[in-house]
């Protein structure tokens, strides 16, 4: 069976205090079954660990560097993460990707050190608005993992966690529509080969309170990668709960 898996995604947001009052308030996710984590920004993770410590609420880190260790001013090591407690990492962001030149290449470097340092990587994916409408949403996100299988190989693939987050769709209220998101994970299941039957695919771009449920429904949603909600704990709660409801998935 595959658990469902809630991810929240503070992104570049918070504070000392409001990180302390977030996690205050989600408290009550660690009587859900199933596995929820939060990816505070680098500088929160070690407060954050110490936290949650006990409570079931896993950390996760929104990125790690391609490199070992050394001279990378500004730069932070898988190693690391995994020294704080963090048990999963995202990679490939379409924010990194976007905004920071991530290319395929570095992300599979990043997923490989992830691995390395024991981090189970969380890959995004997702195509663009002008790829969606060119018809090219398959052919994007074949090469997304792709990249990845060509440095790790299927297997490795199969044992992390893919997320599917459209980038038309993240931060802007546009959610794709759950039979959009079966769609693509159903095609990305079969990518996978034997090994996908118990690999966790998520979905991310707007999740919220309204429109969890019947992403849960669908056969293969495992989960959720949650941006701007999370950062509500009473939202984060519910869709949490939500998660509950759409049970776990067999294969
Ligand atoms: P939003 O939920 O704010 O759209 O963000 C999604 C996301 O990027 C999660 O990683």
């Amino acid at each position: 069976m595959r658990k469902p898996l809630v991810i929240g995604n503070w992104k570049m947001n918070g504070s000392q205090r409001s990180v302390g009052q977030l996690l205050d308030g989600i408290a009550g996710v660690a009587n859900l079954d199933i596995e929820v984590a939060v990816c505070p920004p680098f500088v929160y993770l070690a407060e954050v660990a110490a936290r949650i410590s006990g409570s079931g609420i896993r950390l996760a880190a929104q990125t790690l560097s391609e490199h070992e260790s050394g001279a990378y001013t500004g730069e932070v090591a898988g190693s690391m993460l995994a020294d704080v407690g963090c048990q999963y990492v995202l990679v490939g962001h379409s924010e990194r990707r976007r905004l920071f030149g991530e290319t395929d290449v570095r992300v599979a470097r990043q997923f490989e050190r992830a691995r390395g340092a024991g981090i189970t990587p969380v890959l995004c994916v997702g195509e663009d608005a002008a790829e969606r409408n060119a018809g090219a949403t398959w052919q994007v996100l074949h090469r997304q993992l792709e990249a990845i299988a060509d440095v790790a190989g299927w297997e490795a693939l199969g044992k992390s966690v893919i997320a599917y987050e459209p980038v038309w769709a993240i931060g802007t209220g546009a959610t794709a529509s759950p039979a959009q998101v079966q769609a693509v994970q159903v095609r990305v299941r079969n990518l996978l080969g034997s090994g996908g039957g118990a690999t966790r695919l998520l979905y991310g771009g707007s999740v919220s309170e309204a429109n969890a449920a019947e992403l849960f429904a669908q056969p293969d949603v495992d989960g959720v990668l949650v941006g701007g909600a999370s950062l509500q704990a009473e939202e984060f709660m519910a869709i949490c709960r939500l998660a509950v409801g759409g049970s776990w998935k067999p294969w």
